[in-house]
Parts: structure tokens; sequence; C-alpha cells
């Protein structure tokens, strides 16, 4: 149990407005491209308009000569300096830019510095690039057949042929499916997505030629992990970077990889020691950076005739585009996808994976999940629906009798997580309530008589999230633990620094609240500052919803430093014992005599004024979480649906949501994370593709073509929770700000079959448009 504080305090558990709102909502941000330096000059980038083609020349000269033109880089410049290729997060390599062939539409080929961006753009335009055309792949499953054009010629493997990976017992599984009465199967995609943040990637790179200091404005989800790679890949001493994030408007996994314009600027800086800014257009940013996705997936699941499953196998092909850029732990190829056994308790279970190379753009990127938990989520969800409707049996009652039941937890998956704690049917239970299920299935019955289309789709997820234990989780070998810094002033404010990043998920209001809740300095009076190298403790991030698992409870630790010196304090002030004392939020008080107490203002005060001997001065602690498990989060998603169909079009008629995090520091900032995750994944399921043509052409590259929800397509989002602490976080929290994205996309999906199940539909892919659904009515004798 949470102590609930005043609201005053505003610890855990107040809907306390976010601090930061104050300087958006007057258009007060200070984000990367409000940076503007003394003797700032401008980027551009000139891009290949082919899928894959060799470079035969590059002619810089006209483009030099337009005024204002300062600098033009080409991939050959970058050679003579070994930086032409740089390492991505899953060890392999990535081109700057290019030499010797492009490899994917929009791939960068030369830098153009100009003093101002609109010249730089001009020049870009005046670079000849000439290209001789290369046969294209898109297909990934076409990747390994023999006559497929092998694509990285720079690797000593003359195939397209990533990796591949396993988890579980094959044969064990094989056989249990052997010997099932019942199976069922699915083959979904989960298609390529972008995230496509608000604030598009871009940098401004500052090189001191005097002081040889570096500094980059960067629009990075982890800037401390960036110090260290532009230190290890480009040579400069540590010390001498500084990343600055300053705020990020959305990041959702596009903001992790480092990106050829931001060693572009890096390089241009250094060379002409003046700073130089790049910032990508939304075009750029759609057809160049980390994608997400594009896992072409089969499920199958034996089970007994009575409806209880045994075994689970999956087979998935991964497409990664031209380079694997993927930003995942060192140890799994892809991601946690292997919680894909989900929130049911299977017995054997195998899964297999298979990454391959196309003439896409790179990425692979964590779109607002755990690493590859959405691509899982969804599999397992579709697959229950599946295998449900195979048995005749209600979708709600067969996940019923499946899940994995609250006495089993710490549960260990039979492909090797162990589940810290779950409570699934409480949280369907409450979702089918606030729904009215039983209901809704009579009304379906009544509009099938009338040939009217409704489906209600079930989605009861679990997510994996707060990466990570450092003996399992790094990324390019640095270990994911997280930080917080805690120094108490002497009129009892206090100032928190992380080595997370937020990018709109309400850090500098939930991190004080902690620090309230622990210290009972209130909310109001802490201030939090994220993303400066130069002040903050390391620390690896922020992304798969690990910052309240990791810096979260590193806060928690850190306030806990200072309260056992505050005791100290206290007991000095009082002069009693220490073992004479008891906390009660926000102050010491002699136990027996609650009038002799000391706040903890009165202590700060103390700790610079009047110091026992023997201690040192100050108020302050740092703490480095390394979290002996990750967070289990879960939650059922319930989705009711109407299709015209006229049109094909789906119309989202409910969605109640309900979620369980565990302990909450704010209801406010929760409900708001699923809203805007659940809205996320509404366009997934029904509007967003990033598409190729055969000749490697992206068809997703403009907001024209890749659409973003308005409020016009969004439903209203009902929510609703469940309470099940993490039993091992320092106060019961998990993570939330993936579930929505990674629970919505089945629940909209099941929805949309269940309304046309009755006529034979297993499965439709995502993203699920009308004309798609319109094409399947017409197939079924529904339209003409
Ligand atoms: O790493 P990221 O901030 O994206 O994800 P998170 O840890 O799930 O947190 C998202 C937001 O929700 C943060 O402001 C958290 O402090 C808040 N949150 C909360 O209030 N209670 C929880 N149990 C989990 C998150």
């Amino acid at each position: 149990m949470i102590t609930k504080t005043s609201p005053e305090v505003g610890g855990m558990g107040h809907p306390i407005k976010r601090k930061e709102d104050s300087r958006f909502i007057q258009g007060k941000g200070n984000y990367v491209d409000d940076v503007h330096l003394p003797g700032m000059v401008y980027g551009h980038m000139v891009r290949s308009p082919y899928a894959h083609a060799r470079l035969k020349s590059i002619n810089t000269e006209k483009a030099k000569q337009l005024p204002g033109v300062l600098a033009i880089i080409t991939g050959e410049d970058l050679a003579k300096a070994n930086l032409a290729w740089m390492p991505t997060l899953f060890f392999d390599k990535q081109m700057v830019l290019a030499t010797g062939k492009v490899l994917f539409q929009a791939q960068e080929v030369a830098f153009v510095v100009a003093e101002d961006q609109y010249t730089a753009a001009d020049a870009a335009e005046l670079v000849e690039v000439e290209y001789e055309e290369l046969p294209v792949l898109v297909d990934p499953h076409k990747a390994t057949e023999p006559d497929a054009p092998i694509l990285r010629e720079d690797r000593e493997e003359k195939s397209n042929h990533i990796f591949h990976w396993e988890v579980g017992d094959r044969a064990a599984t094989d056989k249990d499916f052997q010997n099932a009465p019942v199976k069922a199967s699915v083959h979904a995609i989960s298609q390529r997505c972008h995230p496509a943040p608000l604030e598009t990637c871009g940098c401004v790179a500052d090189f001191n030629k005097a002081t040889e200091r570096l500094t980059v404005y960067l629009t990075s989800q982890a800037p401390h992990a960036h110090r260290t790679l532009f230190a290890l890949v480009g040579g400069i001493p540590e010390q001498n970077i500084r990343v600055v994030s300053p705020d990020i408007g959305g990041g959702f996994g596009n903001k992790v990889p480092i990106y050829p314009g931001y060693v572009c600027a890096v390089v241009a800086s250094l060379t002409l020691g003046v700073p130089v800014k790049w910032i990508e257009t939304r075009s750029e940013n759609l057809q160049s950076t980390g994608f997400a996705r594009d896992y072409h997936m089969t499920a199958e699941i034996a089970a007994d005739r009575d409806g209880k499953v045994k075994a689970l196998r999956v087979k998935t092909l991964a497409d990664h585009g031209a380079f694997n850029a993927a930003a995942q732990p060192t140890k799994f190829p892809a991601g946690l996808f292997s919680v894909c056994t989900g929130s049911y308790d299977f017995g054997n279970s195998f899964c297999e994976v298979d990454g391959v190379y196309t003439n896409k753009a790179p990425g692979g990127i964590a779109y607002r999940c755990s690493f590859r938990i959405t691509e899982a989520a969804y599999l397992i969800e579709r697959a229950i629906d599946v295998l449900a409707a195979e048995l005749k049996m209600d979708p709600a009652e067969f996940r019923r009798k499946n899940f994995i039941q609250p006495d089993q937890f710490p549960y260990k998956t039979p492909l090797g997580w162990t589940y810290d704690s779950g409570n699934y049917e409480g949280a369907l239970n409450k979702a089918l309530e606030m729904i009215g299920y039983k209901e809704l299935r009579k009304e379906q019955v009544e509009k099938r008589k009338k040939s009217e289309l409704m489906g209600i789709g079930i989605s009861s997820f679990t997510e994996a999230v707060g990466a990570g234990p450092a003996h399992t989780f790094d990324i390019a070998g640095i270990k994911m633990f997280d930080s917080a810094e805690i120094r108490v002033h002497p009129t009892g404010k206090a100032i928190c620094r992380m080595g997370t990043k937020s990018q709109g998920q309400g850090h500098e209001t939930t991190y004080a609240q902690i620090v309230a809740q622990e210290l009972g300095i209130p909310a109001s009076d802490v201030i939090v500052e994220e993303g400066d190298t130069d002040t903050a403790p390391y620390g690896l991030g922020t992304y798969a919803s690990r910052s309240t698992p990791t810096s979260g409870a590193a806060t928690a630790m850190a306030a806990r430093k200072i309260r056992d010196k505050a005791k100290k304090i206290a007991a000095h002030l009082l002069e009693c014992s220490e073992a004479d004392l008891e906390w009660e939020i926000g102050k010491f008080f002699v136990k027996g005599a609650p009038s002799k107490s000391k706040t903890i203002q009165e202590i700060a005060f103390a700790a610079y004024t009047n110091i026992p001997e023997g201690l040192e001065a100050g108020l302050e602690a740092v703490d480095y979480y390394d979290p002996p498990n990750l967070t289990f989060p879960f939650g059922t998603y319930i989705c009711v649906v109407d299709i015209d169909k006229g049109t094909g079009e789906v119309k989202v008629r409910r969605f109640v949501a309900v979620d369980d995090c565990g302990n909450v520091i704010n209801p406010m900032i929760v409900e708001g994370q699923i809203h805007g995750g659940l809205t996320e994944g509404l366009a997934i399921a029904f509007m967003q593709l990033i598409d190729y043509d055969e000749n490697g052409n992206v068809q997703g590259g403009t907001f024209m073509d890749y659409l973003i929800p308005t409020a016009v397509e969004t439903p209203h989002w009902e929510t609703g929770s469940t309470c099940t602490p993490s039993p091992h976080h320092p106060f019961g929290a998990k993570g939330v700000g993936e579930s929505p994205n990674v629970g919505s996309p089945a629940a909209f999906v099941n929805a949309v079959v269940d309304a046309l199940s009755h006529l034979g539909v297993k499965h439709i892919d995502m993203p699920i448009t009308p004309w798609k659904v319109w094409n399947v009515l017409k197939e079924k004798g529904l339209v003409s």
C-alpha cells in the first residue's frame, strides 16, 4: 500500500497537471530547431532516387559554385577519414554517405553545407550523381532465393540472410503438435510502419576549435549512449563531447539510432569550425529513418478438444531493409519477441525468426514497444481468436480458460521469461463489465439476422518492460541500468537529474512526484532536468517504457539514501538517537512524542548550517538502479466495430481499455499515455503502411500517403484499471507508456474479423482499409 500524501505535497497517485505543459502550451518549448547559435550554418542531404544502383560518379562542381555554399561532403571524402560507414546498434554497419552503390530509395549520398538552409537545399539539387540501376529486391520472401540480387557486397557472407534465431524446445513442441486433436494457425503481417513523431530528427553540431569541445544538440532518446558512441566511433575524447537533448517532440523509438545526418553535421562542424544545423523534412523522416515492424509471422497453436492450449509454434521472417539498424539489446536479435506466449499457460513452445536484407530503408526500431513485443502481442492475440473460432468458443471464455493464474506468479514461460505478477482474469472481467459484453453479443445476434455487420474484438495482452537487468540487457555493450541524482537545497527545494529523457511523457512531473512521495518535499518544489550529458548521471535513455521501472526506481532509491542521512541530522537536531525516530511523510518525530519533530525542510537547512560532527555537509544522493527483472504490465482491451456494407468503412463504436501498470504515479498522465497509444494503435490497424512498388519506390513517404489519425477518425476511449503491483520494483510500479500500442492492434483486427467471421473470414492483414474490407464483402457476395 502506498501512503497517500496531501494534495499540497502531490506524491504518488495525485493527478497533478503536467509542469512542463505551461511552456509547451505557450509555444515556449525549446526544440533542437529552436537552437540558434552565432555563425550557425545549415546542412542538407542529397538522396538517392533509386532503391538499388551503382554510383558511377558524383559531380559537385555546379553546386559548389552557388553563392553561399561552404562545403559538400561525399562518401569518398568520409572514406578518407574512415567514416564512410558507421556501426549500427545491432552489430551491422551502415553507410553514412554512399560509396560504391545505394541500397534504398532516399539513401544519403552527399551532404551540402551552406550559409542558409534554402541555399543548402538548392545546391543539393545541383549535385550531379550518375547511377547505374541494379535489380531491386523488395519482397523479403524472395531474399534468399537463388536468383535474388546480393545486396550487401561489403559482407563476407554472400547472402541476404542476416540471422536465424530460435528459442524453446523444437522437438517437444513438434511432438505435441503431432498428438494434438485440435490445431489452428494464422499468418499475420505486422506491417512496415513508422513512428512519425511530430518533430522530425535533427541536430546542431557545434565544435569549438579553441576549447576542442564538441556540443551536439540532438533529438536523442538516449543522450549518454550517443555521447559514448560518438567518442568510440569518431575518436573524440568523451570528456570533450556534450550531448544536449532539449525538448523532444515525440520519439517512439525513432530517436534511438544514430543517423547519417548527425554524423555529417559533426564532420562539417569539425571541418568548418562553426555550428552546423541539420533538420530533416517530414518526407526524409518517413523515407529514411528507423521504420518499425515488417514482421511476417505464422503462429500455430495445438490444443485439447475442450479448449485448453498445449503448445505454440511461431515462425517469422523479419525484413530489416538495407542495414540491420535495429536498436535492440545485444542478446536479442528479434527483441523480446519470445514473449509471444502472451498471457496464456502454454506447455512446450518454440519460436524462430530469420532476418533478411531488402532494398528498403534500414531500421527495425522499437516503435512504442519493448523491442518487438507489439508484434508478439498482436500475433498471439490474433492466434487465440482464430483457435477460439475454430473451437466455436466465446473468445472471452477461451481466454479465461487459458490464462496464467494469479497463484502461478512468478511464472516462467516456456520461452524463458519470468513474469513478475499478473491477474489477467481481473482485467478481463473489468473490461467485459465496462463494455457490457453479454448485451453486445445479444445485439450482434440480432444484427446478423438483419444482415448488419458488427464485431467485438478482445485483446488480453502482457507486456515486458523496464530493460533491464544488466546481466541480460545491454545496448552495444553498455549495460541497461538507469540513474537518478537528487540534490536538496538549503531551503528544502530540490533538483533531480536522470539518465532517461522525456519526449512528452511528463517526466518533469512524475519524477517530482516520486521525490514528493519519498521525502515529503512538495512536487512543486522539485525541478527535474534530463538530457544534458554534462550534468545528468549516466543512463541509457527512454524507450521501451523503461523510465519508471529503471530511473523511477533509482529516484526512490536515491531519495531513500537522502532520508537515511536526514535521519542522522534529525537525531542531532532533536538530541535523541536515530533509533528513537520515526518517519512520517515529510518529517521525523520522536516515538511517543509526535510534537518533537523536524521537517525535511528544517533538516535540509541544517545539512548546510548545523551539521553533526563527523557527517559531511549537504543533502544529496545518486543511484544507479539495476532492476532484478523486467516488469510485466498487462491489460484487456475490447473494441466494438460496425461495418458499412456500402463502403467497407469500419467504425469503432466503442473501445474499453483496462490497464494494469501496478502502482500509479500520476493517473492523469497514465490516462494520457493510454489515449495517445490507442490512437497510434488505431492508425496502425486501419491506416498506416510504408509500402514499396516493385522498383523500390516508397509509397508511404508523405503524410498524403501515410495517414495520421485526426480527431475525426479517433473514437472516444473509455479507460479503466486494475492494480497488481510489481513485487520487485521499489514502489510497485510497472511501465505503461507502450501498453496501448502493444495491446490495441489485435483488439481492432479481432473486432473486424469477428464482424465477418460468420462469412468464413479468418484474418485480414493490417492496415484494414475500407477498400480491403469492401473487397472481402464483394468476395463473399455481400456487395455487388
Ligand atoms: O519510459 P517511458 O517514460 O516512455 O514510459 P513509462 O515508464 O511507462 O512512463 C510513461 C509516463 O507514465 C511517465 O510520466 C511515468 O512516470 C508515468 N507512469 C505513471 O505515472 N505510473 C506508472 N505506474 C507508470 C508510468
